[in-house]
């Protein structure tokens, strides 16, 4: 394995010095982050320019922007079916996450979570554990599934929050977010969902949902970095991270990110437009061709979460043998990106704690790359992605002392 990796970086040394430029590029990593569309670009345009307020300000300047920003909110608050006053812009999903949690929980409270969270929420609990709170992390069963009767059977009288994600960032694999709604609601307990992937990839509907808070951040829905929301719903009472100003309703101190958030707003307008216009039906089906494409193409494949149901643009999949990361490489030489999980644990050599969680080898997990395709996504990107990934599967296969000796095993 450690020769295949040694000889790819030999390649791409070879490759560099005679680097194509026009060399077509592929982005198939949108769940790490997704480009601006342009429609957002234009809209926080003159935010960055000409309208310059702080919407805090009472003149002329300040008004401008402060208008920009609440239509934004209703934008916002139109996808998660909620009142614009439940939103609050924060700098992203990680602080959303951190706000939730550390805004709702103090030592001595319960909390429950899961093994698959993304670490925003996972760290945050781990840290809340050195606060002097307890937290009980549900599994998850072979397909990343949570049980919500897990749950319910973890709440004890002092639970104070509920935090377990809509959709996992690795494999894609939705959670049955209504069911634990519902007992939360029956034991009187927060609930908040982490829906940083699931926004705009499917419906988010709070109010069946029945949380109390909810993250999304925006350039996972093709809004700049930078950016997010937590949903507070009415009547939650949250503490602030930040202390300052009053801005968000005393939820978020801090002079509010006018581009961002207006490109947000708009990423949010085209993100309901997408439920309806057959963008999101467009998306399932790339995935799925370029999933069945894969399977049937290559052997010793499988799909982490099969059987699940996940949003509709990511696949997650193991190709046995080889090392997903020289694989990562190996299709970036050829101008495909994709990733191994999680961004910020991307080139980390541990197995992906979900995949682990799910009950996977950790050669499995060591082998698995996730695809996830956004909206800038076309058919010729689907087969372009099939020309490439076979025969570079082949090759490191080929490279492989491991599959080697399985051959040999094999035969
Ligand atoms: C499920 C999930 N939650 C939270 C985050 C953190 O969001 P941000 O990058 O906006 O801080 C991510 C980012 O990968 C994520 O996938």
């Amino acid at each position: 394995m450690r020769f295949a990796r040694e000889r790819l970086l030999v390649d791409s040394g070879r490759q560099q010095g005679g680097y194509n430029r026009s060399m077509r590029r592929v982005y198939m990593d949108n769940n790490a982050t997704s480009p601006l569309l342009p429609e957002a670009l234009e809209a926080m345009r003159p935010y960055l320019g000409e309208r310059f307020g702080n919407a805090s300000s009472i003149h002329h300047h300040g008004q401008q922007t402060r208008a920009a920003v609440e239509r934004a909110r209703e934008s916002v608050a139109k996808l998660l079916n909620c009142r614009a006053a439940e939103i609050v812009f924060t700098s992203g999903g990680t602080e959303a996450d951190n706000l939730a949690v550390f805004g709702m929980v103090h030592g001595g409270d319960h909390v429950i979570s899961s093994t698959i969270e993304h670490h925003a929420v996972l760290n945050s609990c781990h840290r809340l554990e050195k606060m002097g709170a307890i937290v009980t992390y549900v599994p998850v069963d072979g397909r990343g599934v949570i049980d919500p009767e897990d749950v319910r059977r973890a709440l004890r009288p002092n639970t104070r929050l509920i935090s377990i994600m809509m959709a996992n960032n690795e494999t894609g694999v939705l959670q049955p977010v209504e069911s634990i709604g519902g007992i939360a609601t029956e034991a009187d307990v927060y609930f908040h969902t982490d829906a940083v992937q699931a926004a705009g990839k499917c419906v988010i509907d709070v109010q069946k949902i029945g949380c109390d808070l909810l993250s999304i951040s925006g350039h996972k829905m093709h809004a700049p970095q930078g950016t997010g929301v937590l949903y507070v719903r009415k009547g939650t009472l949250l503490d602030p991270l930040f202390y300052g100003g009053n801005h968000e309703r005393q939820r978020r101190a801090g002079t509010e990110n006018v581009p961002g958030i207006v490109a947000l707003g708009k990423a949010a307008e085209i993100a309901v437009e997408a439920f309806g216009n057959g963008e999101v039906a467009r998306l399932e089906a790339l995935r799925d061709r370029l999933q069945q494409g894969i399977l049937n193409a290559v052997d010793e494949t499988g799909v982490n979460g099969e059987g699940a149901p996940r949003v509709p643009t990511t696949t997650n999949i193991h190709f046995d043998h080889i090392e997903g990361e020289a694989l990562i490489i190996a299709l970036d030489l050829k101008g495909l990106a994709v990733s191994t999980g999680a961004a910020c644990s991307s080139g980390a050599l541990e197995p992906s704690h979900v995949l682990m969680a799910m009950g996977l080898a950790s050669e499995r997990a060591r082998a698995s790359v996730r695809f996830s395709l956004g909206k800038l996504n076309t058919a010729e990107d689907v087969d372009f992605a099939l020309s490439l990934i076979p025969p570079t599967v082949a090759r490191l296969r080929e490279l492989s002392p491991v599959y080697k000796k399985h051959l040999v095993i094999g035969s």
